[in-house]
Parts: C-alpha cells; structure tokens; sequence
C-alpha cells in the first residue's frame, strides 16, 4: 500500500507518496524528474544509478525507499555549488572523461564517495573504488585520470 515519505535530496526536504518497496531510483526518476542517475541493469551490476547516501556511494536500484528515514542523498544534480561545478565533475571535464556519458553520473558519485573517505587514494585504491562502475564505451583509462586530477585539486572534494 502506499505510503508518504520525507526524504532529504540535495539539501531538500521532499515528500513522496510510493510503495515501500518501491526503488529510490525509480522515485528520483519518475516522481522527482532527477534524470542524471541512470537506470543501466536495475541488478546493482552495473553503477551507473550510483548516489551519494550520506556521502557514501549507494546502487538507487537497489535501494528501497523505506530505509531513507533520517538520510542525506545526493544526487549528480546536486554536487555543484550553484554555477562552480564539483571538482570532479570539473575534472571529468577538463580530462573528456566521457564518451556517449551514460555512464558518466554513477562514475561520478563514485569518485566523489571514494574522495570522502580518501583524499589522496593510490591508482590501486582508484581502480578497486570504481570496480563496480562499468563502462561501455572504455574510456576507463580517462576515469581514472580524471579521479588523479580531481585529488590535486585545491578545493575541498568532501561533499
Ligand atoms: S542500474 Fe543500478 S547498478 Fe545497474
Ligand atoms: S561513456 Fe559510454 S558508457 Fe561510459
């Protein structure tokens, strides 16, 4: 039965009515219009639905919307500071990370989620962080050089 729930997104309060077992990737989608996370296998194979769950990152697909009570999420549409971009989304940028980009939003939260937690991660700790993360198109080798810009940024990465 339905049922409305308050979430926090992206320094919001929003309230949606779902089924509680409904996938926060299909709310932020479908009710919330937040397009950036992608629906790629919906079996948490693939990354590219990756949000941020208290600054961690977490498969949407797989995320029902009934263990949210009291949780931050942020989505791609979330980490830049009004026109100033993240770093790594300017880091992505700046190294074409990027081909067809369908991958691109989970790769992303990934790497921001990894920054949290290690500011300066070795390229071994790169690749185990972002293992989950597929892209079709390979342009891995610019991910990953990416993310090594990204940790010789200035600015705070820690969202
Ligand atoms: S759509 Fe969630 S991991 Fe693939
Ligand atoms: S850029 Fe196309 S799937 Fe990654």
């Amino acid at each position: 039965m339905a049922a409305n729930f308050s979430l926090r997104i992206n320094g919001q309060s929003r309230t949606i009515e779902a089924e509680p077992d409904s996938t926060l990737l299909m709310v932020l989608r479908e009710q919330l219009d937040l397009t950036g996370t992608k629906y790629g296998c919906g079996e948490g194979q693939c990354g590219a639905c990756t949000v941020l769950i208290d600054g961690r990152a977490q498969r949407s697909c797989l995320t029902r919307i009934s263990s949210l009570a009291g949780k931050s999420i942020t989505t791609i549409e979330g980490l830049a500071a009004k026109e100033t971009l993240h770093p790594v989304q300017q880091a992505f940028l700046d190294e074409g990370a990027m081909q067809c980009a369908y991958c691109t939003s989970g790769m992303i939260m990934s790497a921001v989620s990894l920054l949290n937690s290690r500011p300066h991660p070795s390229d071994r700790e790169i690749l185990q962080a972002m293992q989950g993360n597929v892209c079709r198109c390979g342009t891995y080798p610019r991910i990953v050089a990416a993310i090594r810009r990204a940790t010789a940024t200035p600015e705070p990465v820690r969202l």
